[in-house]
């Protein structure tokens, strides 16, 4: 049709002086000259195209200095052969550890079968498994499920199917202080950050709330009619790994009860057998309306995020034929790979038994650093989590600075200024090979997050490599780091 010259008479004639197309090849790096980069390299090409700023302070905690080269298990290796023990495993992304054997057969087969991998056309037996897996490692009547392709996708569909379900015309959604629930402009709103939040023009129908605090939710909640809908991570991890006690999940859950309002349970952090159940809200004995998975759910080898709802919500937001299209899946939902790779991972999960042993592995970290926190009161002020979801939060040291390292941290970054954490994590990867993670909300607290295959051996190099670098005190820390920047 397109050749019609009746239809599209443009193309009637060829234009002899236009510009010929150039379909030369750019100058494109190859596969194989990615995996040569070396770290001066790939530092240029980071700041040249990807985030300048970043890279600061990437710069900051050594980690510019270091090109990971392959991962297996609790370890990642670096250029030179060092074995990094991962502690800090991709904020929860890595349940079964780098690069699981299972994981990586499947995925391998599925390939050496030529199996599709688009799922928006036909139905996908992939897709389809997946929902019923996840239905099946959920409680309650929670059924319905919407596969993406990230934490913020799948927050993003919770908030929505409860929206749409609240039947409120202007549904207002309550959340809380300190919440992350990602950075796409939907959840953004909802996620407690100036800086994310930036100058952004967010969704207006939003109110805040103390996390943990049923009084104020109860207050907001009768105080006006059209809130429908509330959201909270079961264990806050952005926030610097808080939760709440069981009478607040049980108390949540009646109010919402009680004026017909839908509970999103974000557990795309906590959940996935991290604390030790498959979901965090399990703990308390309760069931959210509306939940949402990601991070670990691609077995840490493919990108794969999903919103699970109550059948009778998602009925009532998307159920008829007519309103069945408003939120389907998007390009990449229900992929092929993807959704194998998260099929194999649920299934490892259970057979290795990884969530018993997030229970066992993380009470053993906990009590070890409970011990370390009596050993030196004055640098660890409190130790707290589930399973393996624990925070580790030094005092703060931003006013009480010995005098004499003053002079020294007024030269680094505002962010680092008086932050043991920047400290100690440098430290910790520099001198013992151990990686862990910051919290974006409070500078003071390390997330330690390590894959659910740890053993208490990994537990144990972890607390004595910490024992053993704050048995040098404060000083010597901050020295030992000031020295690194300038090295
Ligand atoms: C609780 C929570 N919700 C949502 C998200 C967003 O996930 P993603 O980064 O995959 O978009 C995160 C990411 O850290 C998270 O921790």
């Amino acid at each position: 049709m397109l050749q019609n010259t009746a239809i599209r008479p443009e193309f009637s004639e060829v234009d002899v002086d236009a510009e010929p197309v150039n379909t030369a090849k750019p100058d494109l790096l190859t596969v194989e000259e990615a995996k040569a980069l070396d770290p001066q390299s790939m530092a240029d090409l980071f700041k040249e195209h990807i985030n300048p700023g970043q890279f600061h302070f990437m710069k900051l905690l050594g980690f510019h200095k270091v090109k990971i080269e392959t991962a297996e298990g609790m370890y990642y290796v670096d250029q030179n052969g060092r074995k990094i023990l991962d502690f800090f495993g991709g904020f929860g992304s890595l349940a079964h550890g780098h690069n699981h054997p299972r994981v990586i057969a499947a995925r391998q087969k599925f390939q050496d079968e030529g199996r599709h991998e688009i799922a928006i056309a036909f139905l996908s037996q992939y897709a389809s498994a997946l929902a019923k897996n996840l239905a099946a490692c959920s409680p309650g009547e929670l059924d319905m499920v919407f596969l993406g392709s990230s934490g913020s996708e799948a927050m993003e569909a919770a908030v929505k199917v409860a929206e749409r379900a609240s039947g409120r015309p202007n549904c207002k959604i309550v959340h809380a202080g300190n919440s992350f629930h990602g950075k796409t402009k939907g959840v953004l709103s909802i996620t407690d950050s100036d800086l994310y939040q930036g100058n952004f023009n967010l969704v207006e129908n939003r109110i805040k709330v103390p996390f943990g605090d049923l009084e104020a939710l109860t207050r907001a909640i009768e105080s006006d009619p059209d809130i429908g809908v509330v959201v909270l991570e079961t264990v806050q991890g952005g926030g610097g790994i808080i939760s709440a006690p069981e009478s607040y999940w049980k108390g949540v859950r009646a109010l919402c009860d009680k004026h017909d309002v839908l509970w999103v349970a974000d557990e795309v952090q906590c959940g996935y057998g991290r604390t030790g159940k498959f979901y965090a809200f399990e703990h308390y004995g309760v069931v959210p309306d509306v939940t949402a998975l990601a991070k670990s759910l691609g077995a840490g080898k493919a990108a794969v995020g999903a919103m699970i709802a109550k059948r009778e919500v998602y009925m009532k937001a998307y159920g008829s034929p007519k309103t069945a299209m408003i939120h389907a899946q998007a390009t990449f939902g229900g992929i092929g790979e993807a959704s194998i790779t998260a099929i194999e991972g649920l299934n490892v999960l259970y057979d290795e038994d990884l969530i018993e042993n997030a229970a066992r592995v993380g009470d053993h970290l906990i009590s070890r650093l409970k011990a370390l926190q009596e050993k030196y009161p004055k640098i660890i002020k409190d130790v707290r989590g589930k399973g393996l979801m624990v925070g580790l939060e030094f005092q703060d040291f931003s006013k009480t600075m010995p005098a004499v390292l003053r002079p020294m941290i007024s030269l680094l970054d505002d962010k680092l200024k008086g932050s043991l954490s920047g400290f100690i994590g440098a430290q910790l990867l520099r001198d013992y090979d151990i990686l862990v993670a910051f919290t974006e909300y409070n500078r003071n607290v390390i997330r330690l997050e390590p894959p659910l295959v740890c053993t208490s051996e990994n537990v144990d190099t972890f607390c004595d490599a910490l024992d053993d670098l704050l048995s040098k005190g404060i000083v010597s820390i901050v020295n030992g780091f000031i020295k690194s920047q300038k090295g």
